[in-house]
């Protein structure tokens, strides 16, 4: 088992360059099997969950080469795949391959997908969205499997769930006739992937409305495109600075969306100052605890900053309330907080923060990652040493989250306790090639 030790106590200073987004990146990458040629992205982040995707894609042909941030894609000899539990069940993100290899092939199939252990996380959304498309959707034990072509219609999103409208999305680009999707979800990395769509030839209107017109074409090209920064990690890297008394400066972070971010921080008494490609967070004066704070799909505070807000709330003196609506069971940093003395408690669906009690330094475990980010913030503000387990967790979003926050002067690093888990890591992610022997057609061909 791997963790992360930290010596907290530390003020953190300087300059970190911020990665490329998780939640934009995967979607992209679903999306490099529609175009008819080969994708050359920028600033992909270097993290578990891309490599994870990326390693499901080569077992259904997609050549991958990622060379620092560089990745190139190849998805022309892709071919019709069904993605068993061993790579459906590691990223949430894998969800997407249904709709497109839907799009592309006519059929997608796939196991269950996994993703962190913040709630049941169904998707009866996206098989709602493929079967609006017109498509056989077929709900199985062993998985999920879509066949026929998608045909333009009128899709409706009860809830703007972020990974149904992708996938509605992605699967109405190359449909027949025009579709309109109502009800989508408005975060920014729903956008990005309409702007990559649009420049590799989709026809799309409303990007960043809840209603999207998407009028199906016949084939999409390869492209060249830079991804955006992380807004995630940019308020936690700042929520960081600020718990440790710090002075942080944030560098590529042109066009990150930090809307519903900077709102909370800042009703919080902290100040993000931004210029150019920088943003700049200096603790100063006394942090302020928040009333009432909900997390929500966006604009709306963002439920994956939820964890990081509960850890910065702990300083705050004074009582701070934070209701999760997004994920029913989102509370894993609780339990861990309390470890480190914090005096926090949730009922329901609400968290209860009564800050100003100093932290100390406690082993406690990760479940998911944000969690995990939160937990690192947690460990680097208290008092002495932490162990925080669970960092496969943290490697899923943030690239080297100990190498980047040692540059600003925090004491951490990656341990690994057994060293079978890390050869199998290194196995898993060698050459990109599928070594796993599972049948890939016999599902597929099993479907009517
Ligand atoms: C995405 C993000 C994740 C973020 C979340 C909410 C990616 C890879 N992940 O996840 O980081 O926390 O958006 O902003 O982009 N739901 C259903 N049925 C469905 C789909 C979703 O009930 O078919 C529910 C979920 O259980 C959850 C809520 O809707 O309670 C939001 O989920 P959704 O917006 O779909 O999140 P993801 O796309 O999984």
């Amino acid at each position: 088992m791997s963790y992360i030790s930290i010596i907290g106590g530390n003020r953190l200073e300087g300059e970190i360059s911020l990665q490329g987004s998780k939640n934009a990146t995967l979607p992209i990458l679903a999306a490099c099997v529609l175009c008819d040629g080969p994708v050359e992205l920028f600033n992909c982040p270097d993290i578990s969950d891309v490599r994870d995707l990326l390693y499901a894609l080569s077992c259904a042909g997609v050549k991958s080469k990622l060379t620092g941030h560089r990745l190139e894609l190849d998805g022309s000899d892709a071919v019709p795949f069904f993605f068993g539990p061993e790579l459906a069940g590691k990223t949430r993100g894998g969800v997407l391959l249904l709709g497109a290899f839907l799009g592309r092939f006519f059929e997608a199939g796939m196991a269950y997908p996994g993703g962190c252990v913040i709630g049941a996380r169904p998707i009866d959304l996206h098989c709602k969205v493929l079967k609006e498309l017109r498509v056989i959707t077929e709900e199985r034990e062993d998985g999920v499997f879509v066949k026929g072509r998608p045909r333009g219609g009128k899709v409706v999103l009860p809830y703007p769930s972020v990974g149904a409208t992708e996938n509605a999305l992605l699967a109405a680009v190359r449909a027949e006739g025009t579709t309109k999707i109502y009800g989508a979800a408005r975060e920014p990395e729903v956008a990005e992937l309409c702007r990559f769509l649009q420049k590799a030839g989709a026809k799309i209107e409303g990007v960043g409305t809840s209603v999207l017109r998407i009028e199906g074409v016949s084939r999409l090209h390869g492209i060249s495109y830079t991804l955006p920064g992380d807004r995630i990690v940019a308020g936690t890297y700042l929520a960081t600075a600020a718990m440790t008394g710090g002075d942080v400066i944030l560098r590529n972070t042109t066009g990150v969306c930090m809307k519903g971010i900077f709102e909370s921080l800042r009703v919080a008494g902290l100040t993000v100052y931004r210029t150019g490609d920088a943003m700049r967070l200096r603790a100063s004066g006394k942090r302020l605890p928040v009333k009432m704070l909900k997390t929500a799909p966006f604009p709306a505070f963002p439920t994956d900053m939820q964890s990081q807000m509960t850890a910065l709330l702990t300083l705050a003196a004074g009582e701070s309330v934070i209701c999760e609506t997004v994920f029913e069971s989102r509370f894993g940093i609780v339990g861990e907080l309390q470890k480190m003395g914090a005096d926090v408690s949730c009922d329901k669906q609400c968290i209860f923060i009564r800050g100003g009690k100093k932290l100390h330094g406690a082993t406690v475990t990760a479940t998911d990652l944000r969690t995990g980010a939160a937990l690192v913030m947690a460990g680097l503000a208290a008092e002495g040493e932490s162990r925080v387990y669970g960092s496969e967790f943290i490697a899923r979003g943030y690239e080297n989250i100990c190498g980047t926050l040692s540059l600003v002067g925090a004491k951490m690093a990656q341990t690994e306790e057994y060293e079978e888990k890390t050869e199998n890591r290194v196995w898993q992610q060698k050459d990109g090639n599928c070594e796993t022997e599972q049948d890939t057609s016999s599902a597929l061909r099993q479907f009517v």
